[in-house]
């Protein structure tokens, strides 16, 4: 089984404003979604895209329109974990779901899914006093309800290796990574001791995060904990897994060669791209 894990693609939103950690090229969205589109014909084995979330900039019904109207373009089936900017309006989950119920399953945003050898679980963070809405004043403060939760609990007993996806990442940038003093976009909150218990709890083999615009890939008690850079920002980077019965990979990929425009790029910022172990890995999966 092959599937492409990306986010943070931020449709509707401005090239010059907003959270960016290199350069953004949303006026480039159409050209990028057919470098995908061509990379996956190509590959000709890709089973479907999960992607992160952040799929829009704001939940107006003309983002969301635009993000569906690309994404269906795409020659594999998608599933979404919602951000908080996929939240910025009443009821956006009422639209997600009615608009894009093939993103989802059970009429829900938060739901499981299976393919072959794996089982995976999507969540969608709820990051203020409001569930399901995101208020981009208020303070970011990632948490699941105790229903949510119970409902993983209970789903996670399954003899499959679980993959969970959430939007928000569950460490910070390691300063080994960044070169600064202090883990960077660590969750506010007791986020990571949440999802670090429940993680060893259903013996979770990766947690797939978002959010923070940037590579990462921490290995902890058996856990892979990873996020990815913004596919709409410079140099357009997607992951690729591979999973067989035995053993699980990732590998990222740039879109940069593929894409017919110039693109530049922060080099002050490499640590954003990760290191190689960031980048790429192996496990095995018993
Ligand atoms: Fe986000």
């Amino acid at each position: 089984m092959k599937f492409i894990y990306l986010a943070d693609t931020h449709i509707g939103g401005s090239d010059s404003e907003g959270y960016r950690q290199q350069p953004r090229y949303l006026l480039h969205i159409s050209e990028l979604m057919e470098c995908l589109a061509g990379w996956i014909e190509k590959q000709k084995n890709i089973d479907f895209i999960i992607h992160g979330g952040d799929m829009v900039d704001s939940s107006s019904a003309e983002n969301i329109d635009a993000a569906l109207k690309f994404f269906r373009q795409l020659p594999c089936p998608v599933h979404i974990a919602l951000g908080n900017h996929d939240l910025t309006s009443d009821d956006a989950v009422g639209y997600w779901l009615n608009k894009a119920p093939e993103y989802f399953s059970g009429n829900s945003v938060n739901f499981p899914f299976s393919h072959d050898e794996m089982d995976f679980y999507f969540l969608t963070c709820h990051w203020g006093k409001k569930p399901y809405f995101w208020d981009p004043a208020e303070k970011q403060i990632p948490y699941f309800s105790a229903s949510q939760l119970e409902a993983l609990r209970k789903y996670g007993t399954v003899s499959k290796p679980l993959f969970l996806i959430v939007h928000s990442p569950v460490l910070g940038l390691p300063c080994e990574q960044s070169g600064l003093k202090n883990p960077l976009h660590l969750p506010e909150g007791d986020f990571s001791m949440t999802m670090r218990k429940i993680a060893d709890e259903l013996s979770v083999k990766a947690v797939l995060g978002a959010h923070n615009h940037m590579n990462m890939n921490v290995e902890l008690d058996g856990v892979n904990y990873i996020t990815v850079s913004a596919f709409t920002e410079a140099p357009f980077e997607f992951k690729l897994f591979e999973v067989t019965e035995t053993k699980l990979s990732m590998k990222t990929i740039s879109m940069a060669a593929e894409a017919g425009f110039k693109s530049d790029y922060n080099f002050d910022k490499t640590f954003v791209q990760g290191r190689l172990c960031d980048r790429f890995f192996e496990r095995d999966l018993r």
